[in-house]
């Protein structure tokens, strides 16, 4: 049962468990949705149906919605989330109804919706630069579902959502829910297409060698994306046999951290193989990627975080001239800060070692237009099948206890989708 508190109208419209019941269906008026309680307590309640709002809003009726690691850092309590928050950002479905001033999307299409939404218009969006849209937050830059501090959209572990602009926010896919396709597409709302923005970020290209950190889905995908992008090595760390298992799976090559330093363990490998001639000072790997975030594990004691573990790494591991992607989360707002970083989202970073190797460093979230239709084509002819890293199916109400697993990392789960 959800507290009574104040919130953005959006999050907690209509919120009242206890009135209804979980499982009962009001009459034009409830829907199932799973909602954030407290720090490791998610229910499934009724809430509010979404509807149309504005004149350029889409309503779709999810298929598949997935859960991401993105949630565990709301769901440990360290970014912030409002008690009454509607979870989840990775939605596939069916348009239901479209406002008055919905051009290209109608009822009845298969849509996948990006989790970070924009508006398809401003400066950024017309530049692709979605992520950073200026009009989806009015306190700030892009915006996302279900999600603490990026607007106030209700989330997609529901039976409906509310898409705005939806004709740049509702991607068309083909065929019908529940086919063949249906993991893979899923996937296109975050995970894969994160997977590729990271390897932009770290700019891989043909014939590179490639270490990402962290084999969750964003990691995986990163690790997959790489290969895709022609990458001739490609590493994949972490230290949970669930997760490398998957890495083999994929075609890259796992290094699992708790076997010893993971940046020895890679150039190892890398002696062992040979280097190309006049290439022995290039025992690195020319591209990393940061797939974990601030909640890394300490190597050390793995039961601690440590917030600088992996860009410590990653500095040690890079090439000269080489470039890191950072598409882990580091917040700005942690409320709970481990050592080595503040609440503030400062860290310190090997900066001296950046500098003398020459290494370009980015970051950020993805920008969703600029990838999904492409990756979807991807899909559509068979190169890619993103859906090789779903673990684990169930309903809304399995959603508590998949986030028990995600959040210990245990059952083997590694990407879950749920069909509310
Ligand atoms: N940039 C974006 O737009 C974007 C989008 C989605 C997710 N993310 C972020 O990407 C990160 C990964 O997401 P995910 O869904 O794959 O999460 P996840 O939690 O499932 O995966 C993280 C993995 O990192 C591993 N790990 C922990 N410490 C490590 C270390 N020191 N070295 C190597 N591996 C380590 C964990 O064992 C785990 O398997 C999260 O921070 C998430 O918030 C960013
Ligand atoms: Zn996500
Ligand atoms: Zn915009």
């Amino acid at each position: 049962m959800v507290m009574g508190r104040h919130g953005p109208r959006d999050l907690l419209a209509g919120l009242d468990a206890g009135a209804l019941g979980s499982g009962t269906r009001m009459e034009g008026g409830a829907m199932k949705a799973v909602v954030y309680e407290d720090v490791r307590t998610v229910g499934v309640h009724d809430v509010e149906d979404a509807t149309v709002e504005a004149d350029s809003d889409a309503l779709v009726r999810v298929s598949s919605s997935a859960l991401c690691g993105s949630d565990l850092h709301m769901y440990d309590g360290r970014t912030g989330a409002i008690p009454g928050l509607v979870l989840g950002h990775e939605p596939l479905g069916v348009v239901e109804h479209v406002g008055p001033a919905v051009e290209t999307v109608t009822p009845g299409m298969r849509v996948v919706v990006p989790t970070h939404l924009y508006c398809g218009t401003c400066h950024m969006c017309a530049r692709g630069l979605s992520a950073s849209c200026l009009r989806a937050r009015p306190e700030g830059l892009g915006a996302a579902y279900g999600y603490a501090g990026m607007g106030p959209y209700r989330g997609a572990l529901a039976e409906l959502l509310r898409v705005p602009w939806a004709d740049a926010n509702c991607i068309r896919v083909p065929g019908e829910p529940g086919d063949e396709h249906e993991d893979d597409f899923v996937l296109l709302a975050d995970a894969f297409v994160t997977g590729w923005h990271a390897t932009t970020l770290a700019d891989v290209r043909p014939g590179d060698t490639v270490a990402v950190f962290g084999a969750g889905p964003v990691g995986l995908l990163a690790a997959y994306s790489a290969l895709l992008r022609g990458a001739r090595e490609v590493y994949c760390v972490d230290g949970i046999d669930a997760r490398l298992d998957k890495v083999g799976e994929l075609g890259a090559t796992p290094v699992d951290f708790r076997r010893g330093d993971p940046v020895e363990q890679i150039r190892g490998l890398r002696a062992r193989a040979g280097f190309p001639l006049g290439q022995e000072k290039l025992s690195g790997v020319d591209k990393v990627i940061d797939a974990v975030g601030f909640q890394a594990r300490d190597r050390d004691l793995t039961d601690r975080e440590r917030p600088d573990q992996v860009v410590s790494d990653a500095a040690r591991l890079v090439n000269p001239a080489g470039a890191v992607g950072i598409a882990g989360v580091y917040p700005q707002l942690d409320l709970d800060p481990r050592p080595g970083a503040t609440q503030d989202g400062q860290l310190s970073v090997p900066w001296g070692t950046f500098f003398g190797k020459g290494v370009t460093v980015r970051f950020g979230r993805t920008h969703d237009r600029r990838y999904t239709t492409s990756l979807r084509d991807l899909i559509v002819t068979g190169r890619a099948t993103p859906g090789m890293v779903v673990t684990h199916h169930g309903r809304l109400e399995d959603v508590p206890r998949l986030y028990r697993h995600l959040d210990r990392r245990d059952n083997g789960v590694v990407k879950a989708v749920v069909s509310p």
